[in-house]
């Protein structure tokens, strides 16, 4: 996926770009780019591959305009750019930059179809993510004006739109061109006859600002600049953002100025690094007992009750009176509203249901006043999802939004939001804000019940003293638990399909070992409730399928059990999670892997680690990039 990362200061662009270009290449890209203004004039580096190609195309050019060699004598070469920015003085300095990583989408993977794109003047240049869905009919017009096209890709067109449009100054151009485009993009342009100002635009695709004192980032994702500012506002669907040194502006596409808050973020720029890891995800799987001690925090300081903190316009009456709740996300999230429904309706006795936000969006939901929607999306952008809780809020609805990531979308568009703490997550297969997200669930359940009076004080103080526990559990299993996990991983690294299979608080945590295990490995998997084997997908199994069964202690265990039995008479083999001390799960199963005992609602939280890492192994073992698997986002922002 591509990467945007622009600069604004006093400082020198290119090392600045260039950093932030190091710290998207997470994402994927197959050719990288930066322009810079310079005395008068945008000086732009193209170059296929990766960033060390880049470096010594930039390197090469800066020695060809004879400035770094003389103010960095005797250095060595590769590193340069490499190394802190403030250290490398550049003369001149060029100090209005813009950088790229492309993802060939629209044309193949050569140094012409890379950005920055530019106009035929070579004064406009741009960077963008996304696709531009009517740029034939604009090409064909900007063709018939002079305009020559000097790549294959639909975003060139937005630089020699912006161009055409540039005779009232940048900013004019840019919204006029943003009128004229369509489809799901985000860019930023520069132009040479405005030196200190870059203009953003955004349609769907992600753009974030990094504030900083006297100058500004602008970038596709947060890491791109979090070495240099902890300070971000997230730029709103449809608009257009100005940047200037000392100065941001928001936008609408009309040209109407916003307000927008400036938020500080707590995440530390080492979590951008993968400190000592392989890769971002086992840093995050290993990362999780933090991230729910610190999704639990202060709201579980209290013995017999849990404290939410200020949820805005969701206030204890609402709670205490609310008559469902709805919930709405996808993917991993929408797991973890399942498994937030068994908590709710144990505890609370509150009716729930559990939407696939693709789905509820383009139904005509029954919704109204009285009803609590909860929003749970990881990234806080997914488009599925806040559209789904735009229906349910327009017809009367409160909406609450969990989410980690403060200020973005969801939070604006939500009654009362709820953070999990997980820290910034690299990884596109979702580990840590999973298992954080069903904390919170686990707590708003715990929260509803004690305003409901449905639990009674000493279940609710044992509940609370066990939520607490679960830190504490995952860092013992983490450590010490999972030894056989790669052996197993090994045994079955051949398997074409997977099937998962689990019963009430096991079910949500067999879906979500599934969506795991096929989108870093590509290896075709399935979920089902157990009890529904009998109904179809038992004619799948043969001796060559592993069956991972979800098997810790709940209420339906002996059913569980009994499932396992009728999976092994077809010859399949059985990979069980189990909970400690549940010796019979070893006389049916052939691998059993042990999740520590806790009480069976929170039991999900514990099981589906290791199937979190079980994924990992096995898409390791097949040579599998499990930072960034083929075809996916980080954050889904089109539907
Ligand atoms: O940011 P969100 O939580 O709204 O994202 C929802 C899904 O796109 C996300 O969970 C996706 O399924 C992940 N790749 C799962 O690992």
């Amino acid at each position: 996926m591509c990467g945007i990362v622009g600069y604004v200061g006093p400082r020198a662009a290119r090392p600045l770009l260039f950093a932030g270009l190091q710290k998207l290449e997470y994402r994927g890209y197959d050719s990288a780019g930066i322009s810079v203004l310079e005395e008068g004039r945008i000086d732009s580096v193209r170059a296929v591959g990766n960033l060390s190609a880049l470096r010594a195309a930039l390197e090469a050019r800066v020695e060809a305009n004879g400035g770094l060699a003389e103010a960095a004598p005797g250095r060595a070469a590769a590193p340069v750019l490499a190394q802190a920015p403030v250290a490398l003085a550049e003369a001149p300095v060029a100090n209005t930059g813009i950088g790229h990583t492309r993802w060939a989408t629209h044309g193949r993977v050569t140094e012409e179809n890379a950005h920055p794109h530019y106009d035929n003047t070579d004064r406009v240049h741009i960077v963008v993510n996304g696709i531009v869905e009517n740029y034939v009919a604009l090409k064909d017009r900007l063709l018939a004006e002079g305009a020559r096209f000097t790549s294959e890709t639909d975003a060139e067109v937005i630089a020699h739109l912006v161009a055409h449009f540039n005779t009232d100054g940048l900013v004019d151009a840019v919204r006029k061109a943003y009128a004229e485009l369509r489809g799901h993009y985000a860019f930023v342009a520069m132009s040479a006859e405005e030196p200190g100002l870059l203009v953003g635009a955004r349609k769907e695709c992600p753009l974030i600002i990094g504030r900083g004192e006297g100058e500004q980032y602008i970038a596709s994702a947060i890491p791109a600049f979090l070495r240099e500012t902890r300070h971000v506002q997230y730029i709103g669907d449809d608009e257009i953002v100005v940047l200037r040194p000392d100065e941001v502006e928001f936008q609408t596409a009309a040209g109407e100025v916003l307000a927008r808050d400036v938020v500080e973020i707590d995440w530390d720029a080492d979590t951008a690094e993968k400190q000592g890891y392989e890769t971002f995800m086992l840093k995050e799987i290993h990362e999780q007992a933090d991230a729910v001690a610190e999704t639990i925090g202060e709201r579980a300081a209290h013995e017999d009750s849990i404290d939410l903190g200020d949820l805005e316009a969701i206030d204890d009456e609402l709670l205490r009176t609310a008559r469902r709740i709805v919930v709405v996300a996808c993917g991993t999230s929408y797991h973890a509203g399942l498994i937030g429904r068994y908590s709710i309706e144990e505890w609370a006795r509150m009716p729930v249901e559990v939407d696939i936000a693709s789905e509820y969006r383009y139904r005509n939901p029954v919704i109204g006043p009285g009803d609590l929607v909860v929003g749970i999306s990881q990234s806080g952008e997914t488009a599925d999802t806040l559209a789904a809780m735009r229906t349910a809020r327009s017809r009367g609805a409160s909406v609450l939004a969990i989410t980690n990531i403060m200020g973005s979308q969801i939070t604006r568009e939500s009654d009362g939001v709820l953070y999990t703490r997980a820290g910034l997550e690299i990884g596109v297969a979702a580990t840590k804000t999973f298992v954080s997200q069903v904390a919170v669930m686990y707590l708003l359940a715990l929260r509803l019940a004690e305003l409901r009076g449905h639990l009674e004080p000493g279940s609710l103080a044992r509940a609370i003293t066990e939520v607490k526990r679960l830190p504490h559990l995952i860092a013992e299993m983490l450590e010490h638990g999972l030894a056989g996990l790669s052996d197993i991983a090994d045994a079955h690294a051949g398997a074409e399909f997977f099937l998962y299979i689990g019963r009430h608080v096991g079910l949500p945590v067999a879906l979500e070992g599934a969506l795991k295990l096929k989108e870093i490995s590509y290896i075709a998997t399935d979920a089902y409730a157990a009890g529904e084997m009998k109904h179809g997908p038992i004619a799948l199994l043969d001796d060559s399928t592993p069956v991972v069964v979800v098997a810790t202690q709940s209420p339906v265990l002996e059913k569980v059990i009994s499932n396992i039995q009728e999976v092994r008479a077809r010859g399949a083999r059985v990979i069980a999670v189990a909970s400690e001390g549940d010796e019979q799960i070893a006389q049916h199963a052939d691998e059993v892997i042990r999740v520590p005992r806790t009480e069976w609602m929170l039991a999900p939280l514990l099981a589906v680690i290791p199937l979190q890492l079980l994924a990992y192994h096995i898409a390791d073992i097949d040579g599998k990039d499990v930072d960034q698997p083929r075809n996916l986002a980080k954050t889904v922002t089109v539907e």
